[in-house]
């Protein structure tokens, strides 16, 4: 059964307020709560002299009422003595200059001295609560990431970024061949000669920066496993986490997956739907609930992150204070998030933040608790999430079952499209997203996967954008068996960021007989429909499947594969998907717009993301466990239903 939780700051409220804090969560039916990741100046107010009274009162407060608690690591918030102490620990933006304190997330990765300090304060804390009977999992950091941090150019990230590339081709003149850098004169004599690809007179050299991001996602990475194999030592049996983030794509979460037990994310709908690029009519349309896929995207993706096993560590409650404009939620959609993090096999959802803090940066973030400490909507859209939870657990679910379609995404290729977009706004993950959205319209249910992960029984893979092909990829999409569908730039990249020798899409040729000669980017409207803004051109022998107006290819087939050479207007795109989809076999639908399904473990759920009501298309009887055909905005339905196809 799902667990509800929520985060809690005791450190920022009076301890007379406690004990009523923590009997009301869990007479709400909160299970799980988080604390402690930005602490540290409350629990180490001087070096080397901690105070954990408090944090031993409250973790013991937690336990006599039965919470579960996930302990983060207070890294993110170095404080004001250790920042004074070691100036030079704070990370330097692109133009040079350090970042300063009175935020956080300050710090530089690469710094040596703040690694041992982040050592030191995990140790610390491992040591003192790694047994505690309350403590059920820890989170390491918080957001690696957010407000743009994983990249630095400090002294300490050029000297480890010089060793990295050392070890990467071992002599200087192996990284002038792959980076090309005898183009524009750029060759290096020595590693030390190296700089951070940062303020240069035009562009760096993209391999120079895709060495530098490279890099920079394995710092990410060596930092976050030193934390972990502390935890591991001192707080045996418990799971660890981290909570990465919406449409961040910075280091590669797939590594950060493989070093953790669950892999946990922050989803606030609306922020993300006012930050990123939808358009402006989805924006008004879905200004209270967010887009219909954005949630349900982030929990497919790092379900498919390290080892299965996902949940929602901040569950966005009521209006946020980040986004441009910041909207209250529909009523019902606190409750239909929550619900939909269950369909897709969250283990469970804590919402940001108890109660509203009237002070500092986040006074205009909601709460569950009004910061008067009265219930807000959301506290109790959380009581009845927890109803229908329990609902739904008695109903008796069958084992989870994989999806029948695979979707392969990396982060590699969005590095590769952000340092050479070749075109407004060409983003490997604005592509991947919109595949995803495309069949998610259909009713089908979507697996993310690394492109390194097995494809074998996915009756329908699809490749939205993979310029540089991993070792082994082509072959298992040839023996995957199922249907695929590739996008445009898919191997255009060798792994030193250069054109292939046999030209893209690279090693692909080998199960489709085609080679793209030219690219076109163009402004939307450039191109006759359905041709959106990208347009590959092909010299091949096969007659295209979909031919444009001039007889020029759109998308040419070899067997069970297809290969799609432009991106395409929505309409299109979700024509070609339902083809596809139907060769599959998958019975793709039209749901009223909107809608979403998912089925999870003998179960569908439906969502309706609509400002109006929808009707579900008839079909026999459903037992419902929740709602009915009928859904109101914000309205979510359950039944039972058998698994649509045996995936093996
Ligand atoms: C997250 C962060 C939280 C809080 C929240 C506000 O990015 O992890 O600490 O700042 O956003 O929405």
């Amino acid at each position: 059964m799902m667990h509800l939780g929520v985060c809690w700051y005791p450190e920022q409220w009076p301890e007379d307020w406690w004990e009523d804090d923590v009997r009301r969560m869990a007479a709400m039916g909160l299970t799980r709560v988080r604390i402690g990741e930005f602490a540290w100046s409350r629990l180490e107010p001087t070096p080397g002299r901690f105070d954990w009274a408090w944090l031993d009162r409250a973790l013991d407060l937690l336990h006599a009422h039965g919470l579960g608690v996930i302990l983060g690591t207070p890294t993110a918030t170095p404080p004001k003595w250790l920042v004074d102490g070691m100036p030079d620990m704070l990370a330097v933006d692109a133009q040079g200059r350090p970042r300063r304190f009175g935020s956080r997330r300050h710090y530089c990765f690469s710094h040596a001295g703040y690694r041992a300090e982040s050592r030191r304060i995990t140790t610390e804390l491992a040591r003192r609560y790694g047994r505690h009977p309350a403590v059920v999992a820890w989170q390491t950091d918080n957001e690696y990431g957010c407000h743009d941090t994983v990249v630095s150019h400090s002294a300490a990230a050029a000297q480890a970024f010089r060793a990295w590339l050392a070890v990467r081709y071992g002599d200087i003149a192996a990284l002038n061949r792959a980076w090309g850098t005898v183009f524009w004169s750029a060759e290096y004599r020595s590693f030390d000669g190296i700089d951070t690809p940062a303020l240069t007179v035009t562009e760096p050299n993209p391999a120079h920066s895709l060495d530098f991001q490279r890099f920079s996602s394995d710092q990410v990475l060596a930092f976050n496993r030193e934390q972990v194999d502390i935890l591991r030592t001192h707080s045996p049996g418990r799971d660890i986490t981290h909570n990465a983030m919406g449409f961040v794509t910075s280091f590669d979460h797939h590594a950060l997956g493989r070093d953790l037990d669950v892999v946990t994310w922050d989803s606030y709908p609306l922020g993300f739907l006012e930050q990123f690029w939808f358009s402006d009519a989805d924006k008004l349309r879905y200004a209270r609930q967010g887009h219909p896929d954005v949630a349900a995207f982030h929990h497919d993706l790092y379900r498919g992150c390290g080892r299965g096993r996902f949940a929602v560590m901040e569950q966005q409650p009521g209006p946020v204070n980040w986004a441009a404009r910041n909207p209250a939620p529909l009523p019902g959609m606190v409750r239909l998030w929550t619900l939909e993090a269950m369909a897709h096999g969250a283990e469970f959802v804590a919402y940001f933040r108890w109660r509203q803090a009237p002070f500092a940066q986040e006074q205009m973030h909601a709460g569950l608790l009004r910061p008067d400490r009265t219930d807000d909507v959301g506290a109790h859209e959380a009581r009845t999430a927890a109803q229908d939870i329990a609902r739904l657990a008695a109903a008796h679910p069958a084992p989870a079952a994989r999806a029948p379609v695979a979707l392969v995404f990396d982060y590699q290729s969005v590095w590769v499209t952000d340092i050479q977009p070749q075109g407004a706004g060409f983003s490997a993950l604005r592509q991947a997203f919109e595949w995803y959205s495309a069949l998610r319209a259909l009713g089908l249910d979507i697996d993310i996967l690394p492109p390194d992960a097995s494809l074998e029984g996915y009756p329908l893979v699809v490749v939205p954008c993979l310029p540089i092909l991993p070792a082994g990829f082509v072959d298992r999409l040839a023996g995957c068996g199922g249907q695929v569908l590739i996008g445009p730039r898919t191997g255009s990249k060798t792994a030193e960021f250069s054109i292939p020798a046999q030209l893209p899409p690279g090693d692909l040729q080998r199960l489709i007989d085609l080679k793209v000669t030219r690219v076109e980017s163009l402004r939307p409207g450039v191109a006759a429909a359905p041709v959106r803004d990208w347009l590959e051109h092909c010299e091949t022998a096969l007659t295209p499947e979909t031919p444009l107006a001039d007889g020029q290819g759109l998308v040419y087939r070899a067997g069970r594969l297809r290969y799609l050479a432009a991106t395409l207007e929505d309409g299109a795109l979700a024509r070609l998907l339902a083809a596809v989809a139907e060769d599959a076999e998958l019975a793709p639908q039209a749901l009223p717009d909107g809608v979403r399904l998912r089925r999870h473990r003998g179960l569908c759920f439906a969502f309706n993301y609509a400002p109006e009501a929808r009707r579900l298309a008839s079909s026999g009887a459903r037992e419902f466990v929740l709602g009915a055909e009928e859904l109101p905005p914000a309205g979510v339905a359950v039944w039972r239903e058998p698994p649509p196809r045996k995936v093996h």
